[in-house]
């Protein structure tokens, strides 16, 4: 861990105008949730074709089985580590204006962050694929699978972006105005595979941001986008960055 590099993220943060962060599965790990890719990523072990939205019409108990398995049984009981909750003392301290996440686990809002716009969805809320109609997941029971809407009978689907599927258009146009406003922009823990997600960084870095970020391993942004990179777990980085902060 280079402190004299961490030091500068965090001398760039404190005099920065607009910092946004940009979040992936990196930053969720050590709460517990697998990432996709890399070591013990889990498109390793299963094929991402049950997040696929055709599929998922075709074939909804099979999908479901699946997003049960690996997310429902993992998610609920996951809970935001010191990564999330540095970034949302960050945000109460004003060092950070946003949070940009692709993660669907809830974390940052469980860490006390208020400003999150989730790119992906999250997994807590259902929707009807008939009506539209809403449901938090706890008033689904999910021993019944495929679960279904108490108004209509249609099947619900976990309000999640799938492969194939539109992101949604308030947390996209939100997304890339955030990105556009940004002087620094606070990357942690993601691979930049899944697109748009992955232009957010590039977007900023036109619009004149410099760029932090923070991974256990080169991504693709490091050598093309990235002007401080910080290698080494969203944690340890972010308790380090706190410190220069005075949080
Ligand atoms: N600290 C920081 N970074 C980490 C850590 C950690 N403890 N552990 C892993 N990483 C890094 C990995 O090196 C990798 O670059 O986090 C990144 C995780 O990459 P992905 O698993 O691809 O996650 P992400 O980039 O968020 O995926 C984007 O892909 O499958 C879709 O919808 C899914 O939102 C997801 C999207």
């Amino acid at each position: 861990m280079d402190l004299n590099e961490i030091e500068k993220a965090a001398e760039l943060i404190r005099n920065a105008r607009y910092v946004v962060a940009f979040t992936g599965a990196g930053i969720s790990v050590d709460s517990g949730i697998p990432p996709f890719r890399g070591d013990n990523g889990l498109w390793n072990t299963h094929h991402p074709i049950f997040l696929e939205i055709d599929f998922f019409h075709k074939k909804p108990l099979q999908s479901w089985i699946k997003i049960k398995e690996i997310f429902y049984d993992n998610l609920g009981t996951a809970q935001p580590n010191i990564a999330h909750e540095i970034l949302a003392k960050m945000e109460q301290r004003s060092f950070v204006e946003s949070i940009i996440t692709q993660n669907i686990d809830h974390l940052h809002q469980k860490a006390g962050s208020k400003c999150v716009y989730e790119l992906h969805g999250n997994y807590k809320q259902l929707v009807c694929t008939e009506c539209n109609t809403e449901y938090d997941v706890s008033f689904a029971n999910l021993d019944f699978l495929p679960p279904t809407c108490y108004i209509c009978k249609g099947i619900l689907k976990p309000d999640i972006v799938f492969f194939n599927e539109p992101i949604p258009h308030f947390a996209k146009t939100r997304s890339f105005a955030e990105a556009k406003k940004a002087d620094v922009m606070l990357i942690i823990g993601t691979e930049a595979e899944v697109l748009p997600a992955a232009d957010i960084p590039v977007v900023a870095k036109k619009n004149g941001a410099k760029i932090i970020e923070i991974n256990i391993k080169q991504s693709q942004l490091t050598n093309t986008v990235t002007d401080i990179f910080l290698k080494g777990k969203a944690t340890e980085i972010l308790i380090k960055i706190g410190e220069f902060l005075h949080l």
